[in-house]
């Protein structure tokens, strides 16, 4: 039986090390007492986009990458989607555990009583111009919410961090709508507590003139499945920006406009836009062999495709692929579908995607629903957010407690040049751009 160790010796110097393998891992901070001089700073680890450097320890998520699992908290995702509801999903991913009834219903309560924003953030939205990105106005009311809410700064207080999770997870779709209304020039709609939380933010989407929104259930249920998918994902690049933002002790609505926008960029939540904006460009299912031999050439990627984690196929677009046969029976086809489904299959056989194990990932199907569904391109980010909203809130809070974390603060190599003196500005050539 061999040793949980690792044995490493520095040729610069002769000296061999024993460092200690624990979850099969070993610590970069036992490389840093492997000095080739007195004076030597000792050696540190390289790791541009962290691809093989675990920052913290968790209990959220678990992903086996090449086998395609996904399990929040131990329960499989196809479980979790099948038989749960996005708030019984919420309450799993933030506290550890599946609700009982009782706690459900009192969680519920809870999340409901908190998804009225001030008026003043009413005023604020009113503010962007009638065309701003809906995902950028999430990411500057979640600032401004951190000015309507000063006790979320006092993050070390259980409490505190209690009644921000719940702030934020109600507040998020009553901003979302405000942002999708303002985009339209429609008045904004107040929260309906009498529906659930997706029914609840479908109202406050859509509803017009009438007295009481009555959402079309298999909608409601196929936002709830994506939002549930879309919960957590470990430590992706918004989970990584609520985690090293929140590390400076910031507050939890400022640490939450740093993880949305994160989420926004096109090669994370912004995916599920550019995949539409990709395939309309596309435009027709001839085109689709032209197109996967650009991709292949390096001109553009095939959105919605590839993942960092999974070599295999992520199983949340397993998910995505049959909610959108549901919501199709209510909404009719997306004629996008059917190109989206021909760039797979080519894909799928061609030597690059699978030699380089490139797989449609969540966000290649989910854009095709929503917009089916009715609501537009920049929206899409947003829904992701939503549904990311627990996620970040108990990574966060992972975060806040870990004894281990301090804030977050990588090294670097540098490379720049050294000890220059100061010319005289009159006297200096100009050089570099
Ligand atoms: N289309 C074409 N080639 C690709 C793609 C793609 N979508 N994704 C990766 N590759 C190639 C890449 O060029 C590289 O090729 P080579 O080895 O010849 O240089 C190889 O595959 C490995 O890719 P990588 O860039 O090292 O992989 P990564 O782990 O750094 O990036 C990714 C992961 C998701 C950012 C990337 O696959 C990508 O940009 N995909 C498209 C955007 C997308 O769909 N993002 C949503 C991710 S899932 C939802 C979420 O969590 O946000």
């Amino acid at each position: 039986m061999g040793k949980d160790t690792l044995t490493v010796t520095d040729n610069r110097t002769g000296a061999t090390y024993d460092l200690p393998i624990t979850d099969g891992t070993i610590r970069a901070m036992d490389f840093r007492q492997m000095r080739a001089s007195d004076d030597d700073f000792g050696l540190m680890t390289y790791d541009p986009a962290f691809t093989n450097t675990a920052c913290c320890r968790s209990a959220v998520t678990y992903i086996d990458g090449d086998r395609g699992i996904l399990e929040y908290r131990g329960y499989p995702i196809d479980q979790l989607a099948g038989q749960c509801t996005f708030l019984e999903v919420a309450y799993l991913v933030v506290y550890g555990e599946l609700p009982t009834q009782a706690q459900l219903k009192q969680w519920t309560k809870e999340i409901t009583s908190h998804t009225y924003v001030h008026e003043n953030m009413k005023k604020f939205t009113e503010s962007f111009n009638h065309d701003a990105n809906p995902m950028g106005m999430l990411i500057g009311s979640m600032g401004a919410l951190s000015t309507f809410y000063p006790d979320a700064a006092n993050i070390a207080d259980p409490e505190s961090r209690e009644l921000q999770t719940r702030r934020l997870i109600a507040k998020m779709p009553t901003i979302a709508a405000y942002a999708y209304r303002h985009n339209r020039g429609l008045p904004y709609v107040y929260p309906d507590n009498d529906l659930s939380y997706v029914g609840n933010f479908l109202s406050m989407l859509w509803k017009i003139a009438e007295p009481k929104y009555k959402p079309n259930p298999v909608l409601e249920r196929a936002l709830d499945v994506l939002f549930i998918l879309h919960a957590d994902h470990e430590q992706n690049c918004s989970a990584n920006a609520m985690r090293a933002v929140g590390s400076s002790r910031v507050d939890t609505f400022s640490a939450t406009a740093a993880a949305a926008a994160g989420l926004y960029g096109p090669l994370h939540g912004g995916a599920n836009a550019a995949v539409l904006r990709m395939l309309t460009e596309i435009g027709d299912k001839k085109r689709v062999p032209e197109y996967v031999q650009r991709f292949k050439s390096g001109k553009g990627l095939l959105m919605g495709f590839g993942h960092r984690v999974y070599k295999n196929y992520d199983p949340r677009a397993k998910i995505v692929k049959e909610t959108a046969d549901a919501v199709f029976k209510v909404t009719g086809k997306n004629p996008l579908l059917d190109i989206a489904l021909e760039l797979e299959r080519i894909a799928l056989e061609d030597e690059y995607f699978v030699q380089r194990k490139l797989y449609p990932n969540v966000d290649f199907y989910s854009g095709i629903i929503y917009q089916a569904m009715g609501l537009p391109v920049d929206m899409f980010p947003v829904l992701f957010a939503i549904g990311r909203a627990p996620g970040w809130m108990a990574q966060w809070r992972e975060m806040v407690v870990d004894k281990e974390q301090k804030i977050a603060r990588p090294l670097q190599i540098y490379v720049g040049e050294r000890q220059r003196r100061v010319t005289p500005i009159a006297k200096r050539t100009a050089r570099g751009k």
